[in-house]
């Protein structure tokens, strides 16, 4: 039988804080069940978070970590790869190529760079500015078919699609042009404390966010704290406008349950707020509480751990490298 090549996909989180329920829900689950459709490289961008300062010895740990719950989360290594950013140096490489096909005015123009660089008026270095030139190398190494992209990440897409439809220009067929892939049921999980923004690892506020390590009566206490609505019917309808903080827990429940948001509003009809944020918790519990114990597993199998990432990056750097080649060769640069 003839063997049909898989579309590639591929996607990157920074290890630059604790991964959330936020992530597993609206990412790392849909990865996992993507594994068989799509040939998927998914790595560690610790590259990506040295544009902030780390410390040391957290962003390695934060790191393994990461890997330790992709694969906690379901991620099988064997169909997945799996690999660190900076264990691939393609990705510095093509980086430094693409950024001299990256212009400034560009760059200027990146919202995420306008909002760190005002969040961080301390270190408004030259990485985080050409941080975009580095996603689309992240991105064009692998020659994937899709991105998958969150709101937050749309203009990176974009970006790295117009850097490789001008460097094509130029040098011919290089580079094929990924296309964004928007995941059909892409849970997008608020803040508990703030449900109109994102839940982000980089919350200042540690009652907006769930890690996946959390402990079960942390997770608890903090469900019940959930931020809900001040309307006086203080029901449970699913409303993202008028009931942002209701609807976000329907969201979030919905998707550990597996429940459809018209039979959550029908099992609380008549219950308030009071009994359906601490079933959210429970829930929640329910679903963390294997992937937390098994990513605690695996941390402690360092031999395993490492066996991983070595294969990934070897998985990674042959497909990456294939790539870099044909760049070196068609800009100019004398073959090693
Ligand atoms: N920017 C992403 C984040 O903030 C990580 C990332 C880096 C990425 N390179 C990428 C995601 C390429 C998708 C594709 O977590």
């Amino acid at each position: 039988m003839e063997e049909i090549k898989k579309k590639v996909m591929l996607s990157g989180i920074q290890p630059s804080g604790e991964l959330t329920l936020g992530s597993y829900l609206g990412a790392i689950k849909n990865w996992v069940e993507r594994t068989d459709e799509f040939d998927n490289f998914y790595f560690m961008a610790d590259m990506h978070s040295i544009t902030a300062r780390q410390n040391p010895s957290d962003l390695r740990r934060r790191t393994l970590q990461q890997l330790a719950q992709y694969i906690a989360c379901g991620l099988d290594p064997e169909k997945n790869t799996l690999f660190i950013q900076s264990h691939v140096p393609a990705h510095a490489e093509l980086g430094w190529v693409l950024n001299c096909y990256t212009m400034f005015g560009e760059l200027s123009r990146m919202t995420q760079f306008k909002d760190k660089s005002a969040k961080h008026k301390d270190n408004i270095n030259g990485g985080l500015f050409t941080y975009p030139a580095l996603i689309a190398a992240d991105i064009l190494l692998y020659q994937p078919d899709y991105v998958p992209v969150g709101e937050d990440q749309k203009q990176h897409c974009e970006l790295t699609r117009d850097v490789a439809q001008r460097f094509n220009g130029i040098y011919g067929e290089v580079f094929k042009i990924p296309e964004p892939y928007i995941p059909k049921i892409g849970a997008r999980i608020m803040s508990l404390t703030d449900p109109v923004s994102k839940m982000s690892k980089s919350d200042k506020d540690p009652n907006g966010s769930i890690h996946l390590m959390e402990k079960p009566e942390d997770i608890l206490r903090k469900f019940k704290r959930a931020v809900t609505d001040s309307d006086t019917e203080h029901c449970v309808r699913y409303d993202p406008e008028t009931k942002p903080g209701v609807s976000n827990l329907m969201q979030i429940y919905s998707a550990v349950t597996g429940k459809s948001l018209q039979e959550i509003e029908t099992e609380f009809a008549g219950l308030g707020y009071g009994a359906f944020k601490p079933a959210v918790g429970e829930a929640v519990i329910e679903t963390l509480r294997p992937i937390r114990q098994e990513a605690e597993r695996i941390m402690k199998d360092k031999a395993y751990l490492e066996s991983v990432y070595k294969e990934g990056a070897k998985k990674a750097s042959y497909t990456a490298e294939k790539t870099l080649r044909k760049v070196y060769k068609k800009i100019g640069f004398v073959e090693r």
